[in-house]
């Protein structure tokens, strides 16, 4: 049968859990129109919180509201990608005089036409030539008929993009102070998404509401693990939910891969058993090394490290006194490593002067490194 799991990172889950309250409240943003703080979102969390995944799925609701979403990546050229690309090919669904006429509108001049009457071909230069912030306003401009707007997402947020973040930025802010109906929605790693909203120009951004994905209640894992399973015609004994619920540990990238390693174990059989559960558990952490831990440690200094394989010496949360005696350092210095590690959301304050790990299983793995290093 086929595995109804999808451990790949931006892959939309079977059933995303753990995340309506955020989506319902996007939403309503959205229906309470042009002011409304939740039309600038941002949304945070470490590798494999579902970042991506929660952009498709504010996507797939705002669309389902009948608006036009861009979906981009602040990879290098985004800006010019949704100007020469995303824009153009959203207007060209409009009747092309309609867009001539506001074309004309605008303060910019726009050349001749040439003969043979107003087509998409004659406008496509112009439209785009007009630039981003002329192509929102005559979009959603059109889309007052139809009382719908525009969404535009951009996902892996980072401050070596800040330049083309300030051209959007300088768009986006502008429609909003003239009330049109555009929404933004964006996604980043904590320590980027705060370079960026420290950025001077970018103000919208400053009060933009920001969410961070956590881990998901033990509840809504279960649910994120049985009703897939369900659905895909097998069943699976309650001791064996709760090992593979547990063994998640509430991060949603386990939720697939535990599921999907559990599943494909014996896929021909109708029952998942605990024995079933266990073997999926520990292969699905086998393969967090590779998938997780190495690239969101490869950023990581060479004292970053040392102050957190000085946290693995403890089973829980480690208090700050602790890791600053065991490295040497003065107050100052520990302090300024933990915001380090916080911003790069390895690490989190759990209480006031303890530090815990951020992504789960993080500490077994610096262990089990160290111990193969000695
Ligand atoms: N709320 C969730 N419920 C179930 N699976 C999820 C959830 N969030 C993320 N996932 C799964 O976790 C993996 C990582 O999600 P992704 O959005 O790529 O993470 P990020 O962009 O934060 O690195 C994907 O396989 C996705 O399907
Ligand atoms: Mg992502």
């Amino acid at each position: 049968m086929p595995n109804p799991f999808s451990p790949s990172f931006g892959v939309s889950p079977p059933l995303l859990v753990g995340r309506d309250d955020l989506i319902e409240e996007f939403v309503e943003a959205v229906e309470d129109g042009p002011g409304a703080a939740g039309r600038a979102t941002l949304y945070t969390g470490p590798r494999g919180a579902g970042k991506t995944v929660m952009l498709n799925a504010i996507e797939d609701r705002t669309k389902a509201m009948g608006w036009l979403v861009v979906s981009e990546t602040a990879s290098p050229g985004f800006v010019e990608r949704i100007t020469r690309q995303h824009l153009p090919r959203l207007l060209r669904d409009f009747d092309p005089d309609a867009v001539h006429r506001r074309l004309g509108g605008l303060s910019v001049p726009v050349g001749p036409l040439g003969s043979g009457g107003v087509t998409w071909d004659t406008l496509e230069s112009h439209v785009v030539a007009v630039g981003l912030r002329n192509q929102i306003e005559m979009l959603t401009d059109l889309l007052i008929e139809q009382e719908t707007g525009l969404l535009i997402t951009l996902d892996e947020m980072h401050q070596n993009q800040i330049a083309e973040l300030r051209d959007l930025a300088i768009a986006v802010q502008h429609s909003f102070r003239e009330g049109r109906e555009l929404a933004f929605v964006g996604a980043g790693l904590m320590s980027s998404i705060s370079d960026v909203v420290n950025d001077e120009v970018l103000t919208f951004l400053r009060r933009a509401e920001r969410h961070h994905l956590g881990s998901v209640d033990h509840g809504d894992v279960q649910l994120g693990i049985r009703k897939p399973i369900e659905m895909a015609g097998r069943v699976i004994t309650e001791e064996a939910l709760e090992v593979m619920t547990s063994g998640t540990r509430g991060y949603p990238f386990l939720i697939q891969l535990v599921g999907a390693q559990t599943w494909r174990l014996h896929s021909n059989e109708t029952v998942i058993t605990v024995e079933d559960a266990q073997e999926g558990v520990s292969r699905a952490l086998r393969r967090l090394g590779a998938l997780v831990y190495e690239p969101a440690l490869a950023g990581a200094s060479a004292i970053d490290r040392t102050f957190l394989l000085a946290m693995t010496k403890d089973d829980g949360p480690s208090k700050m006194a602790d890791i600053q005696e065991r490295l040497g350092v003065d107050v100052n210095y520990a302090s300024q490593y933990r915001l380090r590690l916080i911003a790069a959301e390895l690490i989190e304050s759990s209480s006031h002067g303890y530090v815990d790990f951020a992504l789960p299983y993080l500490r077994e793995y610096l262990r089990d490194e160290a111990a193969a290093t000695i």
